[in-house]
């Protein structure tokens, strides 16, 4: 009996032990949570590697489809920095110069402003990226209205630039993204995903030991 319970509680050792190292090391990359009668849905969304290298090559992979035309709509992001992985201690990410956890009037026109306001020194480069990203992908950037399509990234590199100091709370860590779109002819959401994403820095390109801690 004794024996019994013994095994029983390594079983349920065990038991704890893979459930806890599920949540706590592989949390669930990304999820929906669109409502079902939007035009949008996404199947498949994947980034690699993890954690992401900044500066470096994001791979990022995409599947989804549209089934009515959708002209201007606007990009509600809401970032958190994760400072444990269990239980989650979160600390709001600010919108500062139109990086973090900002609104974009306008989707149309967001990727060409990125490239032409170049906010902090970095949004040309990943605008140009994703411009580049969805044109290899067969989508025009930029056309409004889109019409309802089909669309596959796959694994696509999106070159990230050197984070600038003034980026602080960007430099290393878990990060989840609240993602929504909103259709701004009838406010209507189009999308809604949560997206968890390691950071880490590049170690060699530090430019002094000091410059690697901050
Ligand atoms: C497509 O259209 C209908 C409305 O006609 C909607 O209910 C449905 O969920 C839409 N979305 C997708 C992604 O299929």
């Amino acid at each position: 009996m004794a024996a019994f319970n013994v095994l029983v509680l390594i079983g349920l050792g065990l038991a704890i032990t893979v459930a806890y190292g599920r949540t706590v090391r592989k949390p669930r990359m990304w999820s929906d949570c669109t409502s079902s009668d939007s035009p949008v849905k996404i199947t498949h969304l994947d980034i690699s590697p993890s954690p992401v290298t900044l500066p470096g090559d994001m791979f990022f992979s995409l599947k989804g489809y549209s089934n009515r035309t959708m002209g201007s709509s606007r990009l509600i992001l809401n970032i958190v920095r994760r400072l444990q992985s269990w239980p989650y201690i979160e600390v709001p990410i600010p919108c500062f110069f139109n990086i973090g956890s900002c609104t974009y009037a306008d989707m149309c026109t967001l990727l060409d402003e990125m490239v032409a306001s170049n906010w902090l020194g970095i949004s040309r480069q990943v605008g140009q990226g994703i411009q580049r990203m969805l044109e290899d992908s067969g989508v025009t950037p930029g056309l409004c209205p889109q019409p309802p399509q089909v669309i596959t990234i796959d694994k696509r590199p999106l070159p990230l630039p050197t984070i600038p100091p003034a980026l602080y709370w960007f430099a290393e860590g878990l990060y989840r993204a609240h993602v929504r779109v909103i259709d701004n002819s009838n406010g209507q959401e189009l999308s809604c995903i949560h997206v968890d994403i390691e950071m880490k820095r590049s170690r060699q390109r530090c430019s002094s030991w000091f410059g690697c801690l901050f």
